[in-house]
């Protein structure tokens, strides 16, 4: 995966990218990501990368010619570029999209913008893709870059330790994951399912399914609307409706 991000606080971004995982995948050079500072490609006696707008009203515009020099300079590079612009009006940024984005064979260019956002020209000469991480406004769009990123990169081969932690991801198959447990074996008089002690990978196997099944019909029940049910999760998922409806009958009963 490379990738290079334009903004006006490149530190915001380098700091992030070098810590932890993303760091690691870095330094194997796993993924390549650069940051460019978007003052460096101002062309205006002024200095400014942004202006007030046309029209009047609040807010200031980001000048539309330093995002065009830098992606320019990125183009004379000789790769085919995607520009990604992160915005709330953009489409809602999923599992499939990080999918995507972590096969993408061409250069990845994020365009940070803060303030009013950007000069419209941005929009009608690059043609970004615009892409929102959720429907709230953030002060810019380098946290939804560093989201966008964090979840590509780790689904980049090797960046993981063990490969089949992205593939067992909540939202892969529009289910959520099953619940985790590690030693000790109890904590505060909980205790770890003991099916998960057993040794028996099938009924291990089986039992993750049902309580992945579980957390989504109890945390977000409109997922199960797009997932592709096998027979068994047809079966599991109805025995999950039937104990959830009885907890809930208990502890209604318990409450009078
Ligand atoms: N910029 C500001 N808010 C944003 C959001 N919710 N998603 C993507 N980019 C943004």
């Amino acid at each position: 995966m490379q990738c290079d991000v334009l903004t006006l606080f490149p530190e915001l971004i380098s700091g992030v990218l070098s810590q932890s995982i993303l760091g690691r995948a870095h330094e194997k050079g796993l993924v390549h990501i650069r940051v460019h500072d978007l003052r460096g490609f101002i062309d205006d006696v002024h200095r400014m990368a942004d202006d007030a707008p046309y029209g009047g009203g609040a807010g200031m515009v980001m000048k539309a010619e330093p995002v065009f020099r830098a992606v320019e300079c990125l183009q004379a590079e000789g790769t085919e570029l995607r520009v990604i612009l992160p915005s709330p009006q953009g489409i809602p940024f999923t599992q499939r999209i990080a999918q995507d984005l972590s096969a993408e064979g061409r250069r990845i260019v994020w365009v940070c913008g803060h303030y009013e956002g950007f000069d419209e020209r941005v929009f009608q000469h690059l043609h970004p893709e615009e892409i929102s991480i959720g429907d709230y406004v953030l002060t810019g769009g380098e946290l939804p870059a560093l989201v966008m990123i964090d979840a590509a990169v780790r689904l980049v081969p090797g960046v993981l330790g063990d490969p089949e932690s992205a593939q067992q991801d909540s939202f892969v198959e529009s289910l959520l994951d099953f619940p985790h447990f590690t030693r000790p074996a109890g904590v505060r008089g909980q205790v770890v399912p003991d099916v998960l002690r057993s040794g028996n990978h099938e009924a291990i196997r089986v039992w993750r399914r049902k309580e992945a099944l579980r957390n989504t019909y109890v945390k977000r029940p409109d997922l199960l609307e797009q997932h592709h049910f096998t027979p068994e999760d047809t079966n599991l998922l109805a025995e999950v409706i039937q104990e959830q409806d009885k907890e809930k009958f208990v502890g209604s009963e318990k409450e009078r």
